[in-house]
């Protein structure tokens, strides 16, 4: 057997106290699988007195990432901080000192991927970044490796756990959103902030990173048409249950010949799919490719345990290479830079609910504007009429239309003067 690897630990909070603890308590199982034992020799956090949820030996913990960024016996940094920086200056520090990376770090890796995988091969190291993406859920790999030998054409995914767990209350128990984020947050799912997970910039980064995996094109957040799910309300879910649908927060990124789009927003999933089954705090990713056709990744998309797994994983492989004195693995580089077309180029079907003054003529101009746009009205129906004010709430269900065509429908139908609002518009992705 190997001499010992050292793996250094930047932050041991949720995911990196797992991380700690599985490399403490599975050690001779992972020192056999990787032909060497591996040792936490540092770890650095900003508060040394906090309570921690794993037992670490004396002089382990240090509030000084330089502890581990200038430690020679250190081989494999695992940076689980989160954010930007200061995550990004600290794995570039640790890929000047050679060594090799490994982290959690959705938006830093959304954002800043390329350059740091660049910057990495360039001194023949690596970034390993499982848990970016799907917790538990093996995601990276697949895009990296087992799907290598597919033309993917379509990504579409539930890959927010907290919105997931409050749309799915929002749909079984009829709550309000404000009501299904407060009991969200009091059983920990969301954060007390919830601004990255429910305004869909979480599942956003998430997107970006598959898709350029995927597509093996630059994605970038920016590139991603992102709407959230706090302005949604409890009646729409009715009517979508109605209708035969649900709502789920869909992050999507399609391939066309000479193009991408992605977009992340929620949308009308048809009961019967896949994807409409996935409730609670459970992620999921279906993938086309040309040759193995449509494959489904589920489970959890978060916590400790899931997330240490996918963390683990990659200090695994990375510390077989050492083992094995083999440099990195080839990186399977951007093949161009495909162009992001806008959501004008999007069709899909479309749901409004459109409150109105309950007067005779009303659904007449409403169908008219939408016949002007080409926009073909496939179901219409008047619901819960308010007779003090005398308004009513008109739902359309369309026809597939381009996202552009329909833009200028609503615009137009907002200026009618029986209209008093568009109360709702979704996608209906199916
Ligand atoms: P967390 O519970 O807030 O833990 C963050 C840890 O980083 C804490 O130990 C904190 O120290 C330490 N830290 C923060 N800034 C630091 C700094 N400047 N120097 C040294 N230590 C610092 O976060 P988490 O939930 O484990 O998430 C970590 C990463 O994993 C994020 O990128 C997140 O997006 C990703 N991730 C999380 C999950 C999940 O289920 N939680 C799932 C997938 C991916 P103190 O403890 O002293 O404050
Ligand atoms: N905040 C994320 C979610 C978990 O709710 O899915 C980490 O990726």
């Amino acid at each position: 057997m190997t001499s010992e690897i050292g793996v250094g630990l930047i932050g041991v909070g949720t995911v990196g106290g797992g991380v700690a603890r599985a490399l403490i308590e599975r050690k001779e199982y992972f020192a056999r699988q990787v032909g060497a034992p591996l040792v936490v020799r540092r770890a650095a956090v900003r508060d040394l007195a906090k309570p921690r949820s794993v037992d670490l030996a004396p002089g382990i913990l240090t509030a000084n990432v330089d502890d581990i960024l200038g430690d020679p016996s250190i081989a494999i940094v695992v940076e689980v901080i989160g954010g930007e920086e200061p995550a990004g200056t600290y794995i570039r520090r640790a890929l000047a000192a050679g060594k090799h990376v490994v982290t959690a770090n959705k938006e830093l890796m959304a954002k800043s991927g390329p350059e740091l995988l660049a910057e990495a091969h360039r001194r023949g190291l690596d970034i390993m970044f499982e848990a970016s993406v799907g917790g538990g859920i093996p995601l990276i790999a697949p895009l990296r490796r087992d799907l290598l030998a597919n033309r993917i054409t379509s990504i579409r995914a539930i890959i927010n756990g907290t919105t997931n767990y409050i749309l799915t209350s929002m749909a079984q128990e009829g709550t309000g959103y404000a009501e299904a984020l407060a009991a969200a947050q009091q059983l920990g799912y969301a954060e007390p902030d919830p601004t990255n997970d429910v305004e869909g910039y979480d599942a956003a980064y998430k997107l970006a990173i598959m898709a350029s995996l995927g597509f093996r094109t630059r994605v970038r957040p920016s590139d991603v048409h992102t709407e959230g799910i706090s302005r949604l309300e409890a009646v729409d879910f009715r009517y979508a249950a109605e209708l035969g649908y649900v709502i789920k927060l869909l992050a999507i990124a399609e391939r066309t010949d000479g193009s991408i789009s992605a977009r992340v927003a929620p949308v009308f999933v048809p009961q019967p799919e896949p994807l409409a089954k996935v409730d609670g705090v459970f992620n999921a990713v279906q993938i086309v490719g040309d040759l193995t056709g449509t494959v489904l990744f589920q489970g959890r998309g978060a916590g400790a345990e899931p997330t240490s797994s996918a963390v683990v994983a990659d200090i695994l492989d990375l510390a077989h290479s050492l083992v094995l004195g083999s440099r990195e693995r080839k990186y399977w580089d951007p093949e161009g830079d495909l162009p992001v077309e806008s959501m004008d180029h999007v069709e899909t079907r479309y749901y409004l609910r459109v409150t109105v003054g309950d007067r005779p003529g009303v659904l007449a101009q409403i169908a008219h504007v939408l016949g002007d746009h080409g926009v073909s009205i496939a179901a219409v129906n008047q619901k819960e009429a308010n007779a003090d004010e005398q308004t009513a709430e008109l739902v359309v269900m369309t026809h597939r239309a381009r996202e552009s065509a329909m833009q200028a429908a609503l615009a137009s139908i907002r200026k009618l003067a029986v209209v008093m609002r568009v109360s709702s518009f979704l996608r209906v992705e199916g």
